[in-house]
């Protein structure tokens, strides 16, 4: 329990918003620090010489103001984050706490071996600083990204299997910010999610902490049952599904060209918008035809040089149907200065 004895004396109006007030001020000067615990009602209005429903009603106030929070036999306690909602999670913490042993091979995150990244960024950099005018770079960017970069985003994806102008690409940091940035513009809060049931953590978390409802999908040998898909359609009615139909992380599936179809039909049947992870398609020996390329007018295709050059690096390559890329990009902007 706190030791703090508010002087109400000189404060206007009565007596237990003068006490919300005092508490207002004690917390902003740090005299009572997040979590602490006030006086019982009854110490205090002993100490004060008022009665205990002043004090209640003190309490009451400062709660009704957000200042603390309460609970009958726990206490009134300074509010802090633990009264916010949830915030996002994805669960990493074993991957960037744990000292790998050597000779072990760390399997908690997966990107590509780094052997000559590092070589290849030096001289890369090396040319840019060279050959580049380097103070454009310094202001304000389109909010989808520079044309040049756009083009190579569309060069890009054509050897994935994505064949759109450089108008319909959009640059993100990586790919987790194109997941948020999709989701952002397409849903409104307390809408539907679809996904694989199990799947890459960072969409279940984008799905939360946008206020959406992240639902898991039955999946068999080849990812997601296109029965389960339109059941839930019609049960759920959700806006997007999420899906990684190549090397499914974290299962390594892979969708054949059947299924699919079989998918983009029901998607196709419930209006359902569908954002495609390819992140892993570049792997592909002989690839197989993309959700874009089969849906262009409802699918969101991205990827991320995170699996196939360097993680740090966090480059994405966003394509769109047209109408959508205004408004990804406007999402990307709220969440950058790219
Ligand atoms: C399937 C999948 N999608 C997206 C990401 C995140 O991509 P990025 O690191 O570019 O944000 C990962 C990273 O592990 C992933 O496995």
């Amino acid at each position: 329990m706190t030791k703090w004895t508010p002087d109400l004396a000189g404060r206007s109006g009565p007596a237990y918003k003068a006490l919300a007030d005092a508490i207002a001020e004690a917390i902003t000067n740090g005299t009572l620090p997040t979590g602490s615990r006030l006086p019982t009602h009854r110490d205090l209005a002993w100490t004060l010489g008022v009665t205990v429903t002043t004090i209640t009603r003190g309490y009451q106030e400062a709660q009704r103001r957000g200042l603390v929070d309460g609970a009958v036999g726990r206490g009134t306690f300074v509010r802090g984050s633990e009264s916010l909602g949830q915030p996002p999670v994805m669960d990493n913490r074993y991957a960037v706490s744990l000292p790998i042993a050597d000779g072990a091979i760390d399997m908690s995150l997966n990107f590509p071996t780094l052997t000559r990244q590092a070589g290849l960024l030096a001289e890369t950099l090396t040319a840019v600083a060279r050959d580049t005018d380097l103070a454009r770079f310094l202001t304000y960017g389109p909010d989808a990204g520079l044309l040049e970069h756009r083009v190579a985003g569309a060069a890009w994806l054509a050897r994935l299997g994505v064949a759109v102008p450089p108008e319909r690409v959009i640059l993100t940091s990586g790919g987790q910010q194109a997941m948020v940035a999709t989701m952002m513009a397409v849903c409104r809060t307390g809408d539907c999610v679809l996904m694989e049931e199990l799947t890459f953590p960072g969409g279940k978390a984008a799905a939360q902490s946008l206020g959406l409802r992240p639902h898991g999908l039955p999946m068999d040998a080849e990812g997601i049952i296109p029965a389960a898909l339109d059941d839930a359609c019609r049960i759920h009615s959700p806006t997007i599904l999420y899906t990684i139909p190549t090397q499914q992380n974290p299962t390594a599936r892979i969708m054949s060209v059947a299924r699919r179809e079989a998918i983009v039909e029901v998607a196709r049947r419930h209006r359902l918008f569908i954002l495609e992870d390819d992140i892993y398609g570049h792997l592909m020996d002989s690839p197989l035809p993309t959700l874009a390329s089969m849906a262009p007018e409802r699918t969101i295709y991205m990827t991320s040089c995170s699996k196939s050059m360097a993680p740090g690096l966090r480059v994405g390559f966003t394509a769109a149907p047209p109408d959508l890329v205004p408004r990804i990009a406007a999402g990307v902007r709220v969440m950058s200065w790219m």
